[in-house]
Order: structure tokens, then sequence, then C-alpha cells
């Protein structure tokens, strides 16, 4: 039901000796550091690229809404409610940015709904855990908004300028997501009963290492990084990223006297970092070929709201028609 994990169009990066004018030229631009535009020539390795992170991107924000929007009408106080919802149209928001910029490659946004519904497009594994208490909604703004940041401020230097403009405000956005799930954290942790502050501890076993998953396959199985990297589309690698996410992570847990669930999570004095034993890519492979706890609620939730839709899209299209008529009457 769900695309496949590796599918290598970009697996090796060719040298700029290899290159045609055209490519060479292109690539000269991106080394300078100019920003590709929608109407400049691009390879079609470079276009099919970004549509495939873009529209993934697109779809995680839009299936991203579904586990937060679960707790909307449990959170505990009107104030958490507010924000809770603030931050879930936020989401909304990010994946219509995303999907317009990836309309500039070429593609329609229908292609694009049609590849998520039919399982052909991917969407953040995350997204595909439960969320079992209001401890999770804190843990995903800590957690997952963090790793999104971590993972997106980068984006905002990509080479293809509609992403990279549509990712300053998205990470923004992500910023004060971040703090509203620590800022539920440090309640129930510092101000909480024990009760509570075993709940926050719960929800971070849980969520740890599907967080730690978010960064993509290790480097070595990344079937993208090195040319993505050649076309500064990615600034990092996915490793490189996991680890910053790490080190800024650790002592924010331990403000909240939290354990990190990792027997193997240990400073590294040489390094000036941390070691961290490695997540199950066994799990994260089962996520990502629709094995996930609810993999198949999320797909689902989709393709019902876009049935749902039908009458509204239709009754959009109707009214338009109906203008496009009259104005040829005149
Ligand atoms: N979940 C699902 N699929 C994943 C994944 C994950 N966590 N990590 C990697 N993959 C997929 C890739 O898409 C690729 O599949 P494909 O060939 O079918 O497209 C395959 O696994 C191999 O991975 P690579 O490392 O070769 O792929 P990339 O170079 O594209 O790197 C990435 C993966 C780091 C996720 C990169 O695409 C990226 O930075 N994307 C933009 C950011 C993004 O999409 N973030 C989603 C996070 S959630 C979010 O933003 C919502 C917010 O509100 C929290």
């Amino acid at each position: 039901m769900y695309a496949q994990m590796v599918r290598s169009d970009a697996a090796s990066v060719r040298s700029i000796e290899e290159m045609e004018p055209r490519e060479r030229a292109f690539q000269q631009r991106i080394d300078e550091g100019q920003k590709i535009e929608p109407k400049d020539w691009m390879p079609e390795g470079y276009r099919r690229t970004l549509i495939r992170q873009i529209s993934q991107h697109a779809h995680s924000e839009i299936v991203g809404q579904l586990p937060e929007g679960n707790w909307i009408t449990r959170a505990p106080t009107l104030e958490r409610k507010a924000i809770l919802l603030a931050k879930v149209q936020d989401e909304a928001g990010h994946g219509l940015y995303l999907y317009c910029a990836a309309e500039t490659l070429g593609i329609s946004r229908d292609e694009m709904y049609d590849q998520l519904h039919s399982g052909r497009a991917k969407y953040s594994s995350i997204f595909n855990y439960p969320t079992l208490s209001w401890a999770d909604i804190g843990c995903i703004g800590w957690l997952v908004d963090g790793a999104a940041i971590m993972n997106q401020v980068p984006l905002q230097r990509c080479s293809y300028g509609p992403y990279a403009r549509a990712m300053v405000r998205i990470c923004k956005e992500e910023s004060f997501h971040q703090r509203q799930g620590y800022d539920i954290l440090v309640t129930m942790c510092r101000k909480g009963s024990d009760q509570q502050r075993a709940m926050v501890q719960n929800a971070l076993d849980r969520w740890w290492w599907p967080s730690l998953m978010m960064f993509g396959p290790p480097d070595t199985d990344s079937v993208h990084s090195a040319q993505s990297m050649a076309w500064k589309i990615k600034q990092n690698s996915n490793d490189e990223l996991r680890q910053k996410f790490v080190d800024e992570t650790v002592p924010q847990a331990k403000y909240l006297g939290l354990v990190i669930p990792d027997p193997e999570l240990a400073w590294n004095e040489e390094r000036g970092a941390h070691d961290f034993g490695e997540p199950d890519w066994n799990e994260f492979l089962a996520v990502l070929n629709g094995n996930g706890p609810c993999n198949r609620e999320r797909l689902g939730a989709r393709r019902a709201a876009w049935a749902d839709g039908a009458w509204y899209r239709e009754g959009l299209m109707a009214h338009a028609h109906k203008r496009v008529a009259g104005v040829a009457a005149e």
C-alpha cells in the first residue's frame, strides 16, 4: 500500500567533466550559491528530486495534523486548546506553501494528492505512531518539531528559490511549535505530579527512536543524499543532522529530569559530541512499507477527507465555469 523505500534515481554523482555544457553551467550556478528559479533550465533529475522531496514534505505537514488533531478536544485547558488548534492550522498552511512550491516544477496539486492517496508517495514515518496521552502532544512539539527544525533550517538555503523561500516562514512557525511542546512538558515535569512525570517519561520512551528516524536512513544507505548535496538541495547529510539533534536534545531532557531510553548514550570528549545507539532500521523500513502502527488509519483519514470534500470542489468548479461562460457571453 505504501511506496517502497529504495528507488534509486540519483545514487551516483557525475563529475563536472562528465557533464554536458548546459548541465555544467547549471552546476556552476549552484556552486556559486545562485538560486534556481522555476523558469530556469534545470536537469530533469534536479526537477524530479525536488518534486519528490517537496511533495513528500507537503504530505508530511498535512498527515502530521492527524495525530495532534486527535487531542484538540481533549486539551487540558482552554489556552492549551487554542494553542494546539493554532499549531495544527499552521501545519495545514505549511502543506499549502509546499504544494505551491512543488507546482512551480510542473506537477499539479491533483497529481500530488493522487500520489498520496494511492500510496505511491511517502510522508514522514513519524506520523504513523499513535498519540496515547497529553504528554505525547508535548513530545511531538519538543522532539518531532525539534527534529523538523533541525532538518529544515538548512533548507532555507536550498538552491531552489521557491522551496527556500517557503521554508523561511515555515521555520519561524516550527520554532513556536517546538517551544509550545517543550512548555507542555516543563509544566508536567516541574510542576506536575509523579503520575504526570511518569506519563512524560513513557511518551519520551515511545517517541525518541521514531524521532531519530525522521532524519532518514544512515548515510551509508541514503539513496539521494550525495546528489541532493551536490545540487545544494540538502546542505547536510542525514547522520550529521541526527547527531546535531541528539546533542541539542540531551541537555533539554536533563532539565526536564527525563531519561533518554538509550543505554549507549554517552558524551564523547574526543569528538565533542554524544555517542548514541542505532535506531531499529527494520522498524523504520516496516513503517515505510505501510506496516507502522497507524499507516492504514492515517491514509484512510486522508482519503476520506478527499472524498468528503468532493461536493465542495465540484461546487467551486461549477461556479468557476459559470463565471467563465458569463464573461465569454458579454
Ligand atoms: N519517513 C519517510 N520516508 C523517509 C524518511 C522518513 N523519515 N527518511 C527517508 N525517507 C525515504 C526518502 O524519501 C527516500 O525515499 P524515495 O526515494 O522513495 O523518495 C528513501 O527513504 C531514502 O532516503 P534518502 O536519505 O535517500 O532520502 P532524502 O535524501 O530525500 O532524505 C529526508 C530524506 C531527510 C527526509 C529529506 O527528504 C528531507 O530533508 N526532506 C524535507 C523535510 C521533510 O520532508 N520533513 C518531513 C518531516 S515532518 C514535518 O516537516 C512536519 C512538521 O510539522 C513536524
